[in-house]
């Protein structure tokens, strides 16, 4: 399905909804149109209509409402439908703690929760550095003067390797995950491209389960599939829930920490003052994470929440009981009342730099802590490693990823070191 060839779940509007580009080709310019229409308006997300939320106070104010639910299956109408023909079908149908509501949200959360506790999280931070290590080792041996990609060199391989350790993936089973999830959040695929990718996820997911069942490890999967065996009655976890929460872990922990890792090296290589700030110690590392995580989100559009009763917003307008709700993050970073005349800068130096870009309210992302622990560590020692580095290509040049969700490039051609003079 296109956007162009159906759209369902209509709320009456004055104006049509604003179509979002599903190629993400110009995300700023187009979340400055959904401001320029004030705190919420209607949006087309391929085929599905929404109330896109771009204000920061009134978004917080949503996402910490009762009136507002993930669980597509309880609170929208459109439901049915989506799931046959919408090529985000899976984003609403799973059944895990990013789409569950009340009680269930807390029991789904409450089974993963312990491994991201301080003392594991801090446990992770070492066995990060190692892995950085070991991958910066691997492109130090590379020729001087080659341009690569640092996509593939450091941004993917880092937290594929920090999430599947985390999870217990099997190494042979990491990459086809990788290329599974990149289709997840791919909004350019059609309803049935999608289908065939949702198919070939819980064909790998089935897969691990079985390999964890036969010989568990000390990993998340392991936890899992126990918390499942052990309460025969599943009351515990059922079996579409053990393997949608698999499938949460793993997608949440591949794809958003590489485009954070990708936004902040561009950022930082096109701002080289502010690249010096970072290395003389006048600045912190953080700093830049926190800026690249408010000016660039990794996660630009959050689909998808749905009223449970009537909301009424500020301006008398109403989002009716079971319509869809979408998050805008990216554009409610850039919010000119939050962030004033230079919310379009990027400027780690500013004092106020709080973002959205972990969600708020009870689905703040859990695995927030490690991603930041991640970002900051690639970043550090990247920069530590190869002073000379910069972009292989012209910023202008950079392509960024056909999504309206994800917010990173197609690819990140860097020189690590000038070529050597004879
Ligand atoms: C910089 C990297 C990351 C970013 C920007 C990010 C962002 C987000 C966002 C925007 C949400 C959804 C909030 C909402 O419902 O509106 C979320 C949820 C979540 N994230 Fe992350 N995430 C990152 C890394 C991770 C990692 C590394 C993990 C785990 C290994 C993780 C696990 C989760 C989980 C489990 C949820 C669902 C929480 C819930 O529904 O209660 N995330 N994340």
């Amino acid at each position: 399905m296109r956007t162009s060839e159906r759209t369902f779940t209509v709320t009456p509007s004055p104006t049509p909804p604003i179509v979002l580009d599903p190629t993400g080709a110009d995300p700023h310019e187009e979340h400055r149109r959904l401001r320029a229409h004030g705190s919420a308006v209607l949006v087309d997300v391929l085929g599905v209509q929404a109330w896109s939320v771009s204000d920061p106070v009134l978004l917080k104010e949503l996402l910490t409402s009762a009136k507002v639910s993930k669980d597509a299956r309880a609170h929208w109408p459109g439901f049915g439908e989506a799931v046959q023909v919408w090529p985000l079908a899976l984003w609403v149908a799973v059944e895990n703690m990013f789409t569950a509501y009340g009680a269930d949200h807390s029991r789904l959360r409450r089974m993963v929760a312990p491994t991201f506790s301080h003392r594991r999280i801090a446990a992770l931070t070492e066995a990060v550095e190692e892995i950085v290590t070991t991958l910066l080792d691997a492109m130090d041996a590379l020729p001087a003067g080659e341009t690569v990609d640092l996509r593939d060199h450091l941004a993917y391989p880092l937290p594929i390797a920090v999430v599947g350790h985390l999870m217990g993936v099997p190494a042979e089973q990491r990459a086809d995950f990788r290329r599974m999830v990149d289709g997840v959040f791919d909004t350019t695929l059609t309803a049935d491209q999608s289908a065939a990718n949702t198919a070939e996820v819980y064909k790998a997911l089935d897969f691990l389960i079985a390999t964890k069942r036969t010989d568990p490890g000390d990993d998340m999967t392991s936890l899992l599939i126990a918390a499942r065996d052990d309460e025969g009655d599943g009351t515990a976890l059922s079996e579409s829930e053990l393997r949608d929460t698999l499938l949460l872990m793993i997608s949440a922990g591949y794809e958003t920490t590489v485009n954070v890792i990708d936004q902040a090296v561009t950022q930082l290589l096109t701002h080289p003052e502010q690249l010096a700030a970072l290395r003389s110690g006048q600045r912190q590392w953080n700093d830049a994470v926190e800026e690249t995580l408010r000016f660039e989100p990794a996660v630009k559009h959050l689909p998808m929440r749905f009223a449970v009763a009537d909301i009424e917003l500020p301006d008398g307008r109403i989002i009716g009981k079971g319509e869809a709700i979408l998050a805008s993050y990216a554009a409610a970073n850039r919010h000119p009342d939050w962030h004033g005349e230079s919310a379009d800068d990027f400027d780690i130096a500013r004092t106020k730099k709080d973002h959205l870009a972990f969600g708020f309210g009870v689905h703040f992302c859990l695995g927030a802590p490690l991603a930041r622990i991640e970002v900051v560590t690639a970043l550090r020692m990247l920069f530590d490693r190869f002073p000379q580095i910069e972009l292989g290509v012209p910023a202008s040049e950079l392509k960024r990823l056909g999504s309206l969700i994800s917010n990173g490039h197609q690819a990140l051609p860097v020189r690590l070191r000038p070529a050597a003079t004879a």
